[in-house]
């Protein structure tokens, strides 16, 4: 495993980070983690050199943080730095901020947390940080020993959205979505320059834009791999984009799977900043570029739009809507969406209550309207 110096803790900390919000799960549902596996997955993540795991209270329906606690336990704890968030969209008000890291502290069976972050500041949530004075609760939990770093991760719509509050405050670190699809997306790779500028370390989120980037590539995509001399699999060549940056402490893939465990280890055992060529930081940009065209609804999957107010299983559904524009619509693809999709997109009553959620800012009901015009016709 290829490790990064973060100043700060004084610390080697691994280049690959378990992001604890795409464990394996049970029945297809997202609130049934499948336990076993995913502490089997954690540990043998920790075993071979992962020291770095990140949470939050509300993944897969507030369950991953016990789930990351059971991992951490039998000695696991004291070879982890723990990253876990605050989310204070979810509060009644500042009197909640104590009461949710006490519980926090007590799923994730320890009394303090390495790495405490505000979890997705956007838009108007920077105003409560503010007026909630969410700084001071944090210095005095960290005064208290709860806490020891202080983070922020950052959904919103642009590197000077980002630059604002990286500005307004002395963080230890933030983190960011960045993949070489979204360089120009939220903070981008701007705000990632901004944040290194100022000697603050950056922790990568959706390296593979939740999965998207691992997928099967339509032809005219895989066509620029191909000129690549090399066998290196679509999540190989983001997550080795993301490790030639070198002020990213650590890159957090979402792990679901042991084989994806046993080959993000083994890439980032070998890739670090600067080794990819001219050449092959070119083909990664084209083959992005047209990506990005065909891909309607850049959706990441990351289910913050859940639970829909009619049931509608929103990512799935973005799924399909952009399918239909990588690969036009098969026999397959329809009667996959007959079978699994219900309620159906037809079904959205626009609420417009996802839409507040996604940290995409996408038009999800448009996207229903549209998939149900493709697919219910
Ligand atoms: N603070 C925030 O606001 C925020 C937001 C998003 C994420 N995060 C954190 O950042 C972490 C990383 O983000 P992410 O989970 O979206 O990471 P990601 O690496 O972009 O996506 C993870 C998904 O990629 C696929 N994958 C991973 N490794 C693979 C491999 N070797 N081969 C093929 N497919 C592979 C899996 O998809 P399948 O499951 O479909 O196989 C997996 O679920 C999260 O887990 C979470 O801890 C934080």
């Amino acid at each position: 495993m290829n490790y990064r110096y973060f100043k700060a803790g004084g610390s080697e900390v691994s280049l690959l980070g378990f992001g604890a919000m795409r464990l394996p799960t049970i029945g297809g549902g997202h609130d049934k983690i499948d336990e076993a596996e995913a502490v089997r997955m954690i540990r043998y993540a920790i075993d071979h050199g992962v020291n770095y795991v990140d949470t939050a209270y509300v993944y897969h329906g507030m369950q991953s943080e016990a789930v990351v606690g059971k991992a951490l336990a039998d000695g696991y704890r004291d070879k982890t730095m723990l990253a876990t968030k605050m989310p204070f969209w979810i509060m009644k008000g500042p009197g909640d901020m104590g009461k949710i890291l006490d519980e926090q502290l007590e799923k994730l069976a320890t009394d303090c947390i390495d790495m405490y972050l505000i979890h997705d500041i956007h838009g108007e949530r920077w105003d409560t940080v503010k007026a909630w004075k969410i700084w001071d609760f944090l210095s005095k939990a960290r005064e208290e020993g709860k806490i020891r770093f202080i983070g922020f991760s950052f959904h919103g719509e642009s590197p000077e959205e980002f630059k604002t509050i990286l500005d307004e405050y002395p963080w230890d670190f933030c983190q960011l979505q960045i993949n070489y699809m979204d360089k120009d997306l939220q903070a981008g790779v701007a705000g990632y320059e901004y944040a290194v500028s100022k000697g603050v370390p950056v922790v990568v989120m959706e390296p593979l834009k939740g999965g998207k980037l691992s997928d099967v590539m339509p032809p005219s995509i895989q066509a620029y791999w191909d000129t690549l001399e090399s066998d290196r699999s679509p999540a190989e060549w983001a997550l080795r984009w993301a490790a030639n940056l070198p002020g990213v402490l650590t890159i957090l893939s979402g792990m679901s799977a042991m084989g994806q465990v046993e080959e993000n280890i083994r890439v980032l055992s070998d890739a670090d900043a600067g080794m990819l060529t001219e050449n092959e930081l070119e083909v990664i940009d084209k083959a992005a570029e047209s990506y990005r065209k065909l891909i309607a609804f850049p959706c990441t999957a990351c289910k913050y739009c859940m639970p829909c107010t009619v049931s509608i299983a929103i990512p799935v559904v973005m799924d399909f809507r952009n399918s239909y524009n990588l690969y036009g619509k098969t026999d397959k693809m329809q009667s996959e969406f007959n079978m699994f999709v219900n309620p159906k997109p037809s079904d959205c009553v626009a609420c417009g209550k996802c839409e507040e959620e996604c940290p995409q800012h996408l038009e999800i009901v448009r996207a229903m309207r549209e998939t149900a015009g493709f697919f219910e016709a």
